[in-house]
């Protein structure tokens, strides 16, 4: 297999730094009994030698991935809910203040940001490509375009109710590998005073905390405000402001708009900066994150080993997406980890992808109890082990593999 490839956001080359070996898509939940065939990728991360932009080397087909199925609900969680309550506020009252204001969201899933914005009576509308979680945001009240954003779509959204002065997208744009046709609808759909919001995992973060299990089918890009400085200017569009954020485990906010409409926060070049110290995409850091990567799976494997051994009862916590890079890369099965409890109606009864781990409701987490938690929801870590301290009240101990293994 060759290890380059071509960039998918600009003519160079992108080079693989990391292998997780066949991997399934991380949201394909197995009916238990079904005869259903699941589809396995090569699992594969490189960096462009060129643009920076870190990338999977292999897409998966978006409708692999996105459709009427799709298990994830973004309410399940009250920090979340209340993260994107803050940002629609944040909207009403700094962006969506002129005459009859407009918001598009890409990616609104379960309507978890647009229900404020719907509550004030303000103009928006979701696009949401997965169904299932399109149908509960549309019974909230939202207005919801079922169909995944892309430029002949955001020129049909122009045509239809015009110009956007927010345009938000948060864990979405990683998504989407086709993110060129995304930048190019934006910057037709974007009105010319408004701004493109995104909010994603941080390379740097990842890099910093060995948090290899961001590392999946859907997560196709991983950026930088570097990578995404350069790339947005192909499209008139300007970086102008960053926030870091500390939501699922480290997270950048971008804020685009139309070059020269806005004058960029000093802390675009701060961080640019910052990111330039670090090295992000130098051949050394992408090895050590390798090895430090091939360490924690070492470590988690022989700690489970050793648990099971003993006799003792673990159970995951949290059916994540990232979850299945960790059960696959490591080679975890039902042996080593008995269930994986999730809240989320659509996971439980079915088997955890290419692991098939069974995952069940919280009520089966408490009855009884294990003697460990594996936390695979490690970025709700603060909220579950606030929700579970019956657990660790009752001697069960959570163990953590991420930024190295521990229990704790
Ligand atoms: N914004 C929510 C949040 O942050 O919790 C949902 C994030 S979820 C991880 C990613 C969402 O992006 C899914 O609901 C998926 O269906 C949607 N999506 C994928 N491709 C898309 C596209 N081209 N346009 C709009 N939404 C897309
Ligand atoms: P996420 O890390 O992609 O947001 O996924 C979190 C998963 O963990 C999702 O399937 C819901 C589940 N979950 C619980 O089971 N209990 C909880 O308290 C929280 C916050 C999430
Ligand atoms: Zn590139």
């Amino acid at each position: 297999m060759p290890n380059t490839s071509q960039c998918r956001v600009c003519p160079g080359q992108v080079g693989e730094f990391f292998d997780f070996g066949r991997q399934p898509v991380a949201d394909a939940f197995v009916s238990p009994g079904g005869a259903q065939e699941e589809f396995f990728y090569r699992l594969r991360v490189g960096a462009c030698s060129s643009c920076t932009m870190v990338q999977l080397m292999e897409e998966v087909d978006r409708q692999r991935m996105f459709h009427e199925g799709y298990p994830y609900v973004s309410s399940g969680s009250s920090v979340m809910r209340s993260h994107f309550e803050g940002m629609a506020k944040h909207f009403l009252t700094s962006e969506l203040t002129g005459k009859d204001p407009f918001i598009v969201e890409l990616g609104s899933n379960d309507g978890i940001m647009l229900k404020t914005i719907a509550d004030a009576g303000v103009r928006h509308l979701g696009v949401e490509p997965s169904g299932g979680v399109a149908e509960m945001a549309k019974a909230k009240g939202i207005r919801v375009r079922n169909d995944f954003f892309e430029e002949s779509v955001a020129l049909d959204i122009l045509e239809n109710d015009g110009q956007a002065d927010v345009i938000y997208a948060a864990n979405t744009l990683s998504h989407i590998a086709y993110v060129d046709s995304i930048f190019s609808g934006v910057a037709r759909l974007l009105a010319p005073g408004g701004v493109f919001v995104f909010e994603d995992p941080y390379w740097a973060d990842i890099v910093e905390r060995t948090s290899f299990d961001q590392i999946y089918d859907e997560h196709f890009f991983l950026f930088t405000a570097t990578s995404v400085q350069t790339v947005v200017t192909r499209f008139g569009l300007e970086l102008v402001d960053v926030e870091r954020l500390p939501t699922h485990g480290g997270e950048v906010r971008y804020t685009l708009a139309h070059r020269g409409t806005r004058t960029p926060s000093p802390a675009v070049a701060e961080l640019v900066e910052w990111e330039r110290g670090l090295w992000l995409t130098d051949p050394e850091t992408l090895r050590a994150f390798g090895e430090n990567a091939d360490r924690n799976k070492a470590e988690l494997v022989a700690l489970l080993r050793r648990l099971r051994d003993e006799g003792k009862r673990v159970v995951g916590y949290g059916a994540t997406a990232k979850s299945a890079t960790v059960t696959n890369f490591c080679g975890l099965d039902s042996d080593l980890v008995e269930f994986i409890s999730d809240s989320t109606p659509f996971k439980q009864g079915t088997l955890s992808p290419g692991a098939h781990i069974p995952v069940r409701a919280p009520e089966a987490f408490a009855d009884p109890y294990p003697d460990y938690a594996l936390l695979f929801a490690w970025n709700h870590a603060e909220e579950i082990m606030a929700k579970e301290k019956a657990f660790r009240d009752a001697g069960g101990r959570w163990i953590l593999y991420i930024p190295d293994v521990r229990v704790v």
